[in-house]
């Protein structure tokens, strides 16, 4: 990642270019070499996945919304300007993108209350607001987003695991103290920074040295390496700490291996040949991945419904 200043070239596309602009990298201090950066840890989000996050929330004239994730202050713009400054709430748990966000939302003319704090704790006062919009993602839901929405409102957040692609998540609160839904969609968003997933390549975290268990499967790799197959979602779940690589055969034969590790010294992998009857596996590292990961396929209905994930038991 390079800097792209008020001056280049390419400012006024990528201001108003459907994609998401990293907004700041590596906590603010770039870490890659020659001053690059590595991680993208702040952006002003894809405008259409804006829009679309906006609209799952069906504001009406009035509504208190709570926003978590600041940044660049447009998404917090446009709330304010459909339900006015004293409506809004954003909180950005990084000091210096509270402090900008503030500035440049001043500068457009909003004043929404902007708080800098742990989103994840929500903001007590002004609770209970009519709807919580998270634009970071957790892996955990923190129930304050919904203790802190009134029954019938939305909790709407991207959510996801190590495993699975981001799904942006529409919850309704009840009176009950619980929210439920389902997913609407895709929502590819940073994580939450308390939850955040280890940094780096697959080679970073697999040690090829490590003695090898070599063995035969008869499961079918292919939901596991499909995004939005649904076992993604189920496995990722079910299989602590677990992470995904693919490597594609360059060959055109369609065959692949599917790297499986966690962060702490195991890892799998399965070579996928189209037509095979039995695929090829290998695991080294004190955990049995390939073993949890096939248990965890098992416990899952063949087809995968989504929907069923997330609905109230
Ligand atoms: C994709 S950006 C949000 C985009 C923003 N809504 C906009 O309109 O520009 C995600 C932001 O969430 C912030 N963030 C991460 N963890 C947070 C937390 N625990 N509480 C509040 N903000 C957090 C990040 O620092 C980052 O600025």
């Amino acid at each position: 990642m390079v800097p792209v200043g008020h001056e280049g070239p390419y400012w006024w596309e990528n201001a108003y270019a459907d994609f998401a602009l990293p907004t700041q990298i590596d906590d603010g201090t770039p870490a890659g070499a020659g001053g690059r950066g590595r991680y993208t840890i702040s952006s002003a989000s894809q405008p259409s996945l804006v829009a679309r996050m906006l609209e799952t929330l069906r504001v009406r004239d009035g509504m208190r919304v709570l926003e978590i994730g600041t940044a660049t202050g447009y998404n917090a713009a446009l709330l304010s300007a459909r339900l006015g400054t004293d409506n809004v709430t954003t909180i950005e748990v990084d000091p210096h993108l509270a402090e900008q966000g503030r500035a440049v939302l001043a500068s457009a003319g909003f004043k929404p209350t902007v708080v800098c704090g742990d989103g994840a704790l929500g903001v007590r006062g002004g609770v209970p607001f009519d709807h919580v919009l998270a634009t970071v993602a957790a892996k955990r839901i923190p129930y304050a987003w919904v203790e802190q929405t009134r029954p019938g409102g939305l909790a709407v957040t991207p959510w996801s695991n190590d495993y699975a692609a981001t799904a942006l998540l529409r919850l309704e609160v009840g009176h009950d103290g619980t929210a439920s839904d389902r997913p609407i969609g895709d929502a590819p968003f940073m994580w939450l920074r308390d939850q955040r997933s280890a940094k780096g390549a697959w080679s970073d975290h697999v040690d090829r040295d490590a003695p090898v268990r070599r063995s035969q499967t008869a499961v079918d790799p292919r939901p596991l390496a499909e995004p939005r197959s649904g076992a993604e979602f189920a496995v990722g779940a079910m299989v602590p700490h677990l992470v995904k690589a693919l490597f594609h055969a360059r060959d055109g034969s369609g065959e692949y291996t599917l790297s499986l590790y966690d962060t702490h010294g195991s890892w799998a992998s399965v070579d996928f040949v189209p037509g095979a009857a039995e695929y090829a596996v290998e695991q080294a590292g004190p955990r049995d991945l390939w073993e949890e990961t096939e248990a965890a396929m098992a416990a899952q209905p063949v087809t995968y419904p989504t929907e069923q994930l997330w609905t109230r038991a």
